[in-house]
């Protein structure tokens, strides 16, 4: 029987790549990948056609490509691209431009990579933390939760998928342990004492290929995943056990650490607190043991820095 396309958004992302790597590596599995990427010879591009994926040239921004990318497909895995525009208005035109393709292209199951609506928790008259871009609390967050009714409005058979934080910003978002002055590493978080739900970015794909497997079970569902929900303070232990050496938690204030000045620390130290203050919900939301039911191989922080602890940079 030929296998049913996934058309994925991202492909030569995180996200993305991981869900392309997942079903093709199941060599017997049902389905095959459409890697959609915006240059189709770039070498993420390559190593994606290597392992057997279609790649196909689209831009987010252009409707009539994303149309075309999910043409002829069972399902797509949709996600945006906030921190390429910092923009809540083009993400959620982009999230509508891809249910309205998943609708007249005729999709089976669509899964929408989302995050919540912080103001449900916290309005913008709550001045607990500043409003940002006018009118949200956590731009990148509620432009993601405010776009989930394209989805449900057209009647889509889709997913809603909650993420975590990616242990790979660790990597790649310069947010892991530093030296400081004496020499001794710091990691530094707004978290207080509160868990911090969090994953391998891979394993966001591996996770999202478990819920195209059982498509009668998760359809009309919002489902979250975590692969593992620690505390700053034990996040440091991890850190400390995997480096060979000590690794101190600084929990700094959520106003200091939005006054840090790189592009997006308001952002982050909004969500931060937002993590912190609703924990109970934020974690409630992104169960282990559900997320391992859809991903076996779901990695703990400390498989995953015994994995990576090399490419952190420290300095
Ligand atoms: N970092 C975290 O902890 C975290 C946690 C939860 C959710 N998120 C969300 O994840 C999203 C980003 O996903 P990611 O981390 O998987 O991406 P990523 O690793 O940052 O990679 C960026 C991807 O965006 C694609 N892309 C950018 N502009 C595009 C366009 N105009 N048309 C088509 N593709 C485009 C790139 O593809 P090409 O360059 O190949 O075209 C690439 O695949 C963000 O919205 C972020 O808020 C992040």
């Amino acid at each position: 029987m030929a296998k049913k396309v996934i058309a994925v958004m991202g492909a030569t992302g995180s996200q993305g790549g991981g869900l392309v790597r997942a079903i093709q590596n199941d060599k017997s599995g049902d389905f095959t990948a459409r890697a959609l990427t915006r240059d189709v010879n770039s070498d993420k591009a390559k190593a994606l056609a290597a392992l057997g994926a279609e790649v196909v040239q689209t831009d987010i921004d252009d409707p009539a490509s994303v149309n075309k990318a999910f043409e002829g497909a069972y399902g797509a895995y949709c996600v945006t691209f906030f921190w390429a525009h910092f923009s809540p208005e083009k993400e959620q035109a982009e999230a509508k431009s891809m249910a309205q393709a998943a609708k007249d292209t005729g999709l089976k199951h669509v899964i929408w990579s989302t995050l919540e609506d912080t103001r449900k928790w916290i309005p913008l008259s709550d001045t607990r933390m500043p409003t940002l871009q006018g009118k949200y609390k956590c731009p990148h967050f509620d432009s993601k939760g405010e776009s989930d009714h394209f989805f449900t409005d057209l009647g889509l058979p889709v997913t809603i998928l909650l993420t975590s934080f990616y242990w790979d910003n660790f990597i790649y978002f310069g947010m892991g342990p530093k030296k400081g002055a004496d020499g001794k590493l710091v990691l530094t978080l707004p978290m207080g004492n509160a868990k911090m739900p969090s994953i391998a970015a891979e394993d966001i794909g591996k996770c999202a290929y478990g819920i195209f497997k059982r498509p009668s079970e998760f359809i009309g569902k919002t489902v979250g995943i975590a692969g593992e929900h620690p505390t700053g303070a034990q996040m440091a232990a991890s850190f400390a056990k995997a480096l060979g050496q000590p690794v101190s938690y600084n929990p700094v204030s959520w106003d200091a650490y939005r006054g840090f000045g790189f592009p997006g620390a308001e952002d982050l130290g909004n969500m931060f607190q937002f993590y912190h203050d609703c924990e109970k919900d934020f974690a409630g939301a992104r169960s282990l043991e559900f997320s391992r039911s859809l991903n076996p191989e779901l990695q703990t922080l400390d498989q995953w820095l015994t994995a990576n602890k090399s490419r952190i940079p420290l300095e």
